[in-house]
């Protein structure tokens, strides 16, 4: 190794420790059984590295724990909604906030407000929630994302992007005025956490613009999507990602944002635009499904501790380079190891091919489904299914839709893990591909209507 090389480490040091319990294989085996082979129903404490999300699972600071103290409970004009306000005015650059108890509160009041019967909403990949309130709202959801997204071997730098001759033709075929917006995701989730490029950003905007068409992102992980634009675009390679970020969402009309993800809060999210009239509509939603204009669904503490988290985010480089740097690190291990991961490596977690490791199930009977629970089982590290179970039924057919990846995500939550829980889950993954050919297929027992993945229950085929 090169004398000058410095491997990423936290910019951090622990000040709280949280235990964690080590179980059994014997219990491991019970509890998932109980859980219906749904990772999703198993309780936390039979989980020993908690690998399911990065979704309100991130360590707040110091700082963020101690502006806890500072949140005002004012039911009207919280003085920590301004501060909020401010925040997101500085790092995101939109004028208008509306405050919303989580990201899928913000797609329900963006979807209720820009879509009617009938309009089709073009987007990167589809993400669960947001296409669920897009179809709630009486819409079609029509996926214009590049055709390497879909492909886990393709290499492409830029995944995540749209596909604009797919774009066109959906304008084309219905018409300007029945499309309200593009629904355009950063470091986009379905897709193993692929980024867009600025160039495509900025392609998307100057198409739409014209045509009256707005262009709405999904900035839940748009600052882990700046890192990999520092990284890979041509002439970003020594501007801040404060900067960067700034950039991507001058070629956008607003945004949806999950604040349990990039800005580091265990609860929140928001809607924030730049137009007043579109602001004031919205708000005339929030007031009736998620609170008053000044809170929506967030405590005076909740704004409190999302200023602080917003900014902390892209304060420094730091904080970015060493979460990305932990996702790339057991990535590499399990590459190394010869695991098939969709590559490159996402934003904010590794996706096993699970369609490819096990091969020998059927994606009726739900490979991934049955990959996750068997690494649960193998060491207690619980990871998400990305498959058919969570693509869901066509809403007019009725049929399983089947997606081309077929996906087990290891989701790393922010600065919460070490390295060392990161080589456990790696030897983890590892040890239950030596023995893949061991583990069958699933069937439901029981399938919920709507987003069935959160609570379905599972048996094995035999
Ligand atoms: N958009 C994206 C890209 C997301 O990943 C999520 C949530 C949401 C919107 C919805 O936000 O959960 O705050 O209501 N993703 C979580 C996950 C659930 O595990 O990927 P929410």
């Amino acid at each position: 190794m090169n004398s000058s090389h410095r491997t990423w480490a936290e910019p951090w040091k622990i000040k709280m420790v949280e235990p964690i319990r080590m179980t059994t294989q014997a219990e491991r085996e019970a509890a998932i059984a109980k859980a219906g082979y749904n990772t999703f129903l198993l309780e936390a404490d039979d989980v020993y590295i908690d690998l399911l999300t990065d979704s309100g699972t991130s360590a707040m600071s110091d700082q963020q724990w101690s502006a806890l103290m500072l949140g005002d409970e004012s039911y009207a004009g919280s003085k920590s909604f301004y501060k909020l306000v401010e925040a997101v005015r500085d790092v995101y650059g939109y004028e208008e906030l509306i405050p919303t108890h989580q990201g899928r509160g913000a797609e329900h009041i963006l979807s209720q407000t820009l879509i009617s019967e009938g309009d089709v909403v073009p987007g990167n990949m589809y993400f669960t929630t947001t296409r669920f309130h897009q179809e709630m709202a009486g819409g079609k959801f029509v996926d214009v994302i590049l055709d390497e997204a879909h492909d886990p071997h393709s290499l492409h730098p830029f995944k995540g992007n749209i596909d604009m001759a797919k774009l066109r033709a959906v304008v084309d075929q219905h018409g300007a005025e029945r499309v309200p917006y593009v629904s355009f995701e950063t470091n986009v989730n379905m897709a193993g956490g692929q980024p867009v490029s600025l160039a495509n950003m900025k392609e998307v905007y100057e198409y739409c613009s014209p045509l009256g068409i707005l262009v709405m992102l999904d900035a839940t992980r748009a600052a882990e999507n700046a890192y990999f634009i520092q990284q890979r675009e041509f002439g970003y390679h020594d501007q801040p990602l404060a900067q960067i970020l700034r950039e991507m969402t001058s070629y956008s009309d607003g945004a949806t944002v999950s604040s349990k993800k990039d800005n580091l809060v265990n609860i929140g999210g928001f809607l924030a635009v730049r137009d007043p009239e579109l602001a004031r509509r919205a708000r005339s939603m929030l007031v009736a499904f998620e609170g008053l204009h000044t809170y929506g669904g967030m405590s005076g503490r909740d704004m409190e501790a999302l200023a602080a988290g917003i900014r902390e985010m892209v304060q420094t480089d730091d904080h970015i380079r060493s979460r990305v740097g932990q996702v790339e690190y057991i990535g590499d291990a399990l590459i190394k190891a010869g695991i098939p991961v969709i590559r490159p490596v996402g934003g904010h977690g590794v996706f096993l091919d699970a369609g490819t490791i096990l091969d020998h199930v059927p994606q009726d009977q739900f490979p991934a489904q049955a990959l996750a629970a068997a690494i649960y089982v193998d060491s207690g590290v619980r990871g998400m299914e990305r498959g058919v179970v969570s693509a869901g039924r066509d809403p007019q057919t009725g049929e399983n839709r089947h997606p081309n990846l077929e996906l087990v995500r290891l989701t790393i939550p922010r600065r919460v893990y070490t390295q060392s829980h990161m080589d456990v889950t790696a030897e983890s993954v590892i040890r239950v591909y030596e023995k893949r050919e061991s583990i069958s297929g699933l069937r439901f027992t029981y399938e919920p209507d709507t987003l069935r993945f959160f609570q379905a229950r599972f048996e094995p085929v035999t």
